[in-house]
């Protein structure tokens, strides 16, 4: 399946919702994975069933906003699979809906710690491994809302628009070298849900679906994995620096 199978890939944020659909789509084809996240219930959980799956993996606890942890996420990797042929960069804490006006200092920190520095300092790991073997394939994480800039993300949007800008430059900067770099905006928000929920969230989701070319929310495995999977594999080797909309169309409605 998309010749992945052995690749040694590195998730980060792999423990729910996109991340998660990732990982699995990622496992049934044979890629050796490296999880990382911030809360080890979530971590232990991936790791029994990917355990129970016969899925090769390595789950390593690490903030991707401090540079070091990340460092040690790639490390980590190579130890146990000696190479690391592709990054998801998909790791992104998020802050309450907060108007422009009174965004804090504290929002800032965590939306760009977690997002575009994150994303850099992990882009920066594997880095000098891509190199060496003279192919890489980088996947970053943007969103449509900075494109649209709806009211109430300024600080997440701004955020992710600086991923979007990294993907541009390290896909430039690191071509020569073999290493791909492209971006992916997704849509899939019902595991943001609690189970059940049917209250004014779900309705306002829904709502938004309703307008949207394809009418549903994404699945993280079988809707968003499967562009990351073209994006890791040898059908994407000439593409790069690229933002692909995995939304349903719903950037049409902007
Ligand atoms: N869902 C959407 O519709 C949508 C739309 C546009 C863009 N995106 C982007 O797609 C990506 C995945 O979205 P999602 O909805 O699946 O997110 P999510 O449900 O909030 O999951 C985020 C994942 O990242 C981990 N994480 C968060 N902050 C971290 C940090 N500082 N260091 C390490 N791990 C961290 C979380 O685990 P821990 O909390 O345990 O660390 C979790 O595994 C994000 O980059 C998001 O911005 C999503």
């Amino acid at each position: 399946m998309d010749g992945l199978e052995g690749q040694s890939v590195i998730v980060t944020g792999g423990t729910r919702g996109i991340g998660l659909g990732i990982v699995r789509r990622l496992a049934r084809a044979g890629v050796r994975l490296t999880i990382s996240g911030r809360k080890p219930e979530r971590l232990e959980r991936v790791a029994r069933e990917l355990e129970e799956a016969g899925a090769a993996h390595l789950i390593v606890q690490a903030d991707v906003g401090d540079a070091d942890a990340s460092a040690h996420v790639v490390e980590r990797a190579l130890e146990a699979f000696g190479q690391v042929d592709g990054l998801v960069a998909n790791a992104q804490s998020l802050r309450p809906v907060t108007p422009l006006e009174e965004v804090t200092a504290r929002d800032l920190d965590v939306l760009l710690d977690s997002g575009p520095r994150g994303t850099l300092w992990l882009m920066q790991a594997v880095l000098p491994a891509m190199r060496a073997r003279g192919r890489g394939r980088i996947i970053t994480m943007g969103s449509a809302m900075g494109l649209t800039g709806p009211p109430g993300y300024g600080a997440y949007s701004a955020a992710k628009e600086a991923i979007r800008s990294l993907t541009r430059t390290a896909a430039n900067e690191w071509g020569r070298h073999g290493i791909t770099v492209n971006c992916i905006c997704p849509a899939s928000v019902a595991h943001r849900l609690p189970p059940g929920d049917d209250g004014p969230r779900a309705a306002a989701f829904a709502a938004m679906y309703a307008d949207q070319a394809l009418g549903r929310d994404g699945d993280p495995e079988a809707d968003i994995a499967p562009v990351v999977a073209f994006l890791l594999s040898d059908a994407s080797q000439y593409m790069t620096g690229q933002t692909l909309m995995v939304d349903g169309g719903g950037i049409m409605r902007a």
